[in-house]
C-alpha cells in the first residue's frame, strides 16, 4: 500500500449528485470484458455514438488506446494486467463522480480484478458487460492478426491462448456476439439501461 500520510482528502463546491441532476442522466460504469476479438470495442464505439445521439455524456476507454499513454509502461504480465485493470478503476470511478457514462473495453482477464472495480463504486453503478465469444470463433476472426502469432509462439501469454480468461459468474448483462449483431447488442444494451433507468 502507498504512503498516504500527509495527504488530506478535498471536497469540491459542486458534487457528484449536483452534476447527475444538471447532465440528467446516471454516471454508471459499463465494463465490458471478454477475450480479444470478442467486439469489445466495435461494441462500445457504437454504444458510445448512441448515447450521444440522445444527449447522454459518455466517454470511452479502451485497452489499446490506454496502453498508448496512461499505462504505456505496462505489458500482460498477471501483475502488469492487474494493475492496467486497477488504474482503468480508478479512472472510471473520476469519470463516475464527473458524471459521466464510461464505458470500458478491457479484456480484464481475472475475475478478481474486475471484483475491484465493482467494490470501487457505488451498488448498482458497476455494470458488467461480458461480451461473449467462443475462443475458435475469436480466432478465426483474428482482426489483428494475434492468435496466428500467439500459435506460432510469437506472443507469449496470450489470453486463451497460454493465459487464463475468466469468464464473469454473475454478469449484469451477457452479450453473445456469435448470436447477435452490433446494432442489435447495442439495442439490448439500450433496452437493459431504460428498463434500468439509467437512461
Ligand atoms: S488486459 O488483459 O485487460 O490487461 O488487456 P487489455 O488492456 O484489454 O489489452 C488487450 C489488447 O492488447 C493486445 N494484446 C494482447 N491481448 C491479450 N494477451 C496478450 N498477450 C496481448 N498482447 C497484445 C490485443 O490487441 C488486445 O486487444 P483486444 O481489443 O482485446 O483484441
Amino acid at each position: 500500500m502507498a504512503e498516504t500520510k500527509n495527504i488530506v482528502w478535498h471536497d469540491s463546491a459542486v458534487t457528484k449528485q449536483d452534476r447527475i441532476k444538471q447532465n440528467q442522466h446516471q454516471s454508471p460504469v459499463l465494463w465490458f470484458t471478454g477475450l480479444s476479438g470478442s467486439g469489445k470495442s466495435t461494441i462500445t464505439v457504437a454504444l458510445e455514438k448512441a448515447l450521444f445521439d440522445r444527449g447522454i455524456r459518455s466517454y470511452r476507454l479502451d485497452g489499446d488506446n490506454i496502453r498508448h499513454g496512461l499505462n504505456n509502461n505496462l505489458g500482460f504480465s498477471p501483475d502488469d494486467r492487474k494493475e492496467n485493470i486497477r488504474r482503468i478503476g480508478e479512472v472510471s470511478k473520476l469519470l463516475n463522480d464527473a458524471g459521466l457514462f464510461t464505458l470500458t473495453a478491457f479484456i480484464s482477464p481475472y475475475r478478481e480484478d474486475r471484483d475491484n472495480v465493482r467494490e470501487l463504486l457505488n451498488d448498482g453503478e458497476f455494470i458488467e458487460v461480458y461480451v461473449k465469444c467462443s475462443l475458435e470463433s475469436c480466432e478465426a476472426r483474428d482482426p489483428k492478426g494475434l492468435y496466428q502469432k500467439a500459435r506460432a509462439g510469437e506472443i507469449k501469454g496470450f489470453t486463451g491462448i497460454d493465459a487464463p480468461y475468466e469468464e464473469p459468474v454473475a454478469p449484469e448483462l451477457v452479450v453473445d456476439t456469435e448470436e447477435k449483431s452490433v446494432e442489435e447488442a447495442v439495442e439490448d444494451i439500450l433496452a437493459f439501461l431504460e428498463a434500468k433507468n439509467y437512461i
